[in-house]
């Protein structure tokens, strides 16, 4: 399969500007990965859609990689074809919603990881508040009707490709066909949600920082304390761990 794009990689220098610009944002991304970490294994960690490059300032150790040399990774690495190098983890932020075949991507990162190691995806969360938001404010679909078998999706017309419902219609829990998609090889160890109103101030990647960086931080502080009943209709964000069996 030849190697697909699926996200335009000149939004990466935006994004980079307003990651620089932004101790908000920073603030918000820094507690997705102390998360995601949370839930990591072993000590050979490899980020997959590293974009930009930031995880090295949160994943000590970690190989960053993109589908493209981005300039700011370590290595290129298709997600469809991760190489088996004894990896314990593999991490994914925001990435598992560009992949338009799930399954085989599921299929190579359970290929390339030791038994017992884990895959860390952190996705949009389709909750009734991230479906609001992220269709008044993101640029990217969220689509939960689509999400049919054979889970395979076309390309767009510019050969991009995003569904931000992805891992909620997929792998969260209580709303999708789990075994079904991931199969015997996997198996579900976590599915936090998380993200409420500190994200939407920080302005993202592409609006400016909306409050000083202190209220955010107190926003941030706030809602990590939220039950997960709550946030399972209002988290903006998913993070799900899947142990290779
Ligand atoms: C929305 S960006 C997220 C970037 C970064 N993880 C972040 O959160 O800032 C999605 C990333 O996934 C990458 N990507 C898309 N398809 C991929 C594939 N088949 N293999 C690896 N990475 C891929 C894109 O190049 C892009 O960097």
């Amino acid at each position: 399969m030849a190697k697909e794009a699926t996200y335009q990689l000149s939004l990466l220098q935006g994004s980079l500007a307003k990651w620089q610009q932004s101790p908000g944002l920073r603030a918000v991304y820094a507690a997705i990965y102390e998360r995601m970490r949370q839930h990591a294994t072993g000590r050979q960690w490899l980020e997959i859609g590293s974009g930009i490059g930031v995880a090295h300032e949160f994943l000590p150790g970690v190989v960053t990689s993109d589908v493209t040399d981005t300039g700011h990774v370590d290595r290129v690495v298709d997600a469809y074809a991760i190489p088996s190098e004894g990896w314990d983890t593999i991490f994914a932020l925001d990435v598992f919603h560009h992949l338009r075949l799930p399954q085989r991507f599921l299929a190579s990162a359970a290929a390339a990881l030791e038994p017992g190691g884990r895959l860390i995806l952190a996705e949009p969360a389709a909750t009734a508040f991230g479906r609001l938001f992220y269709g008044m404010f993101h640029h990217e679909p969220m689509r939960k009707a689509c999400i049919q078998p054979p889970y395979e999706f076309p390309l767009e017309a510019d050969g991009s490709f995003a569904n931000m419902a992805m891992a909620s219609v997929l792998l969260a829990p209580e709303e999708g066909p789990v075994e079904a998609i991931c199969g015997s090889a996997w198996r579900r160890t976590a599915c936090v949600y998380s993200d409420l109103i500190a994200y939407p101030f920080t302005g993202g990647f592409s609006r400016p920082q909306l409050l000083p960086t202190s209220c955010i931080r107190g926003m941030l502080a706030g809602e990590q304390r939220l039950p997960q009943a709550w946030m399972k209709r209002l988290g903006l964000r998913v993070t799900i761990v899947l142990e290779r069996v």
